[in-house]
């Protein structure tokens, strides 16, 4: 997938064509600062085109700095939703703060798990770090790509996931 680089320095992080497009160009940055990046998945009810519209957990259970371990589009993809203690880009709920992403490692595949005492998302194989506020945006480390990020909205008090945006790794599609 065709990517491109934002930023400069250790802070540099990446997102897709689709994904800078939606988050800046569509939305805007006040759009994108407010949490407010809109949905293909919009429609009540729906998923994005072929995907499974899957409840996650209640709204209501989430407190800040929550992690929960669930799969999406099957049960050999393992992602994780969290909940930050601030607004995240791409976040949903009340405060823009719930984001979710497969926890594959977009080098070679090791599971990353959340690290909320520096609020990153961490491989142990080779320490490539991802940014959960920032889209799940590479930090630093080996991988050249970000998690590929759920897609989730609210339906009344349930976090719902509705797509993905990203190729999750070691697939030549997130569907099959
Ligand atoms: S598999 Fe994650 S950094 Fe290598």
């Amino acid at each position: 997938m065709t990517e491109e680089a934002y930023g400069s320095g250790p802070e540099r992080h990446r997102l897709t064509r689709r994904r800078f497009i939606r988050t800046t160009g569509a939305a805007g940055a006040g759009a994108v600062a407010a949490g407010m990046i809109p949905s293909r998945a919009a429609a009540a009810g729906t998923g994005t085109a072929g995907y499974p519209v899957q409840p996650i957990v209640e709204l209501s259970a989430l407190a800040p700095e929550t992690t929960v371990p669930f799969t999406y589009p099957d049960d050999r993809a393992p992602a994780l939703l969290l909940r930050m203690s601030e607004s995240a880009l791409g976040g949903v709920g009340p405060d823009s703060s719930i984001v979710a992403f497969s926890t594959l490692c977009t080098h070679k595949g090791c599971p990353v798990s959340y690290r909320p005492e520096h609020r990153l998302l961490i491989c142990p194989c080779h320490w490539s770090t991802f940014d959960p506020a920032k889209a799940g945006g590479l930090v630093i480390g080996q991988a050249s790509q970000a998690l590929a990020r759920i897609e989730l909205r609210i339906e009344s008090d349930m976090v719902v996931a509705t797509g993905v945006d990203g190729l999750i790794y070691g697939r030549h599609t997130n569907l099959i």
